[in-house]
């Protein structure tokens, strides 16, 4: 049964409409955005989820318009219902990652984004993934083709301390390797080892702009073939409804673009292999990814 339905009679009409029909499932935890006129309904929306999903352990509300930490990409959850603990394993695409949706960001919405990345990813290939939260794309593609080598950054030290658990939980040792710290510093340290990579993730939509430069001089493309792949996220907005003429992708890559040749000149060509709305994030607004074929030209 659907929730707006199961809470018919017990919400009036007009509390009805500012029920959120979608939430999270994750593991056996439930997030669900809250309008901040349903507060004092809370345990009555908890009781309705808990009748539907009777085997879950937590059901945590966030509120609609709530402030998403800048850098860790997490929201302030209350538990309206069980167990405190929000630590829990959420199975995916034959893989398995304990998360903590209060410590670190973890979306279930993204599982068709991560097995459409892994189909793309070719045996032997070295990657770079920028943000890689509880490790979730990394060891999506590692486990769809063993033979890669995925080195996955994260800043949030609980992300980092998770993805090093599922690192061990999915078998993933010398695939998958966590790296602490903000990407740009911790990179550096990285070429030694890794010459250069085939293909760079940038899962953080809001400022993956900014380390546009970095995700194209991690490809080493003057040492390491002269071609590349960047999967480069980016929030874009629109007047008008997705089903509407407008396009969305026009103005995040116009903007890669122009990062790619203020940075480096001619000396790059960048084609968009695939676009794709990830997920609508707000009314008209939109997580899209853009597949960047970066490509070393001869004009050098
Ligand atoms: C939107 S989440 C993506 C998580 C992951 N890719 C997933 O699918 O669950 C962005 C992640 O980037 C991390 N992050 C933000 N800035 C960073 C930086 N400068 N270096 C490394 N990680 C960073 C955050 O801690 C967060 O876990």
């Amino acid at each position: 049964m659907r929730l707006k339905e199961a809470l018919k009679g017990a919400l009036e009409e007009t509390e009805l409409k500012k029920v959120i029909k979608s939430y999270d499932v994750i593991g056996d935890v439930i997030v669900i955005k809250l309008h901040p006129d349903l507060k004092p309904k809370r345990a009555i929306i908890a009781e309705a989820l808990h009748n539907i999903y009777p085997r879950v352990k937590t059901i945590a509300a966030v509120p609609l318009y709530s402030h998403t930490d800048e850098l860790y990409r997490t929201r302030e959850l209350e538990v309206i219902w069980g167990d405190e603990n929000m630590e829990t394993i959420h199975k995916e695409s034959g893989c398995a990652f304990k998360v903590n949706p209060e410590l670190v960001f973890f979306s279930p919405r993204l599982s068709y984004e991560r097995m459409r990345i892994a189909r793309k990813v070719l045996p032997r290939e070295t990657i770079i993934n920028m943000f890689s939260g509880v490790g979730c794309f990394s060891i999506v593609i590692a486990k769809m083709q063993p033979q890669t080598k995925i080195y996955s950054f994260d800043v949030n030290p609980y992300a980092y301390e998770y993805m090093k658990e599922n690192v061990a939980l999915n078998k993933m040792e010398g695939k998958v390797i966590p790296i602490l710290g903000d990407v740009r510093e911790e990179q550096r340290d990285l070429k030694s080892e890794a010459v250069g990579a085939d293909r760079v993730l940038m899962p953080l939509p809001e400022q993956a702009h900014s380390f546009l430069p970095a995700a194209i001089r991690a490809l080493n493309l003057d040492y390491h073939g002269d071609t590349g792949f960047i999967h480069y996220y980016d929030v874009s907005v629109s007047a008008r409804s997705v089903r509407g003429a407008c396009d969305l992708f026009t103005a995040s890559a116009q903007k890669a673009k122009d990062i790619v040749s203020s940075t480096f000149g001619g000396t790059l060509s960048v084609e968009i292999e695939e676009k794709r709305v990830v997920r609508s994030v707000a009314p008209r607004k939109y997580h899209v990814v853009l597949d960047l074929r970066v490509v070393k030209t001869s004009a050098q």
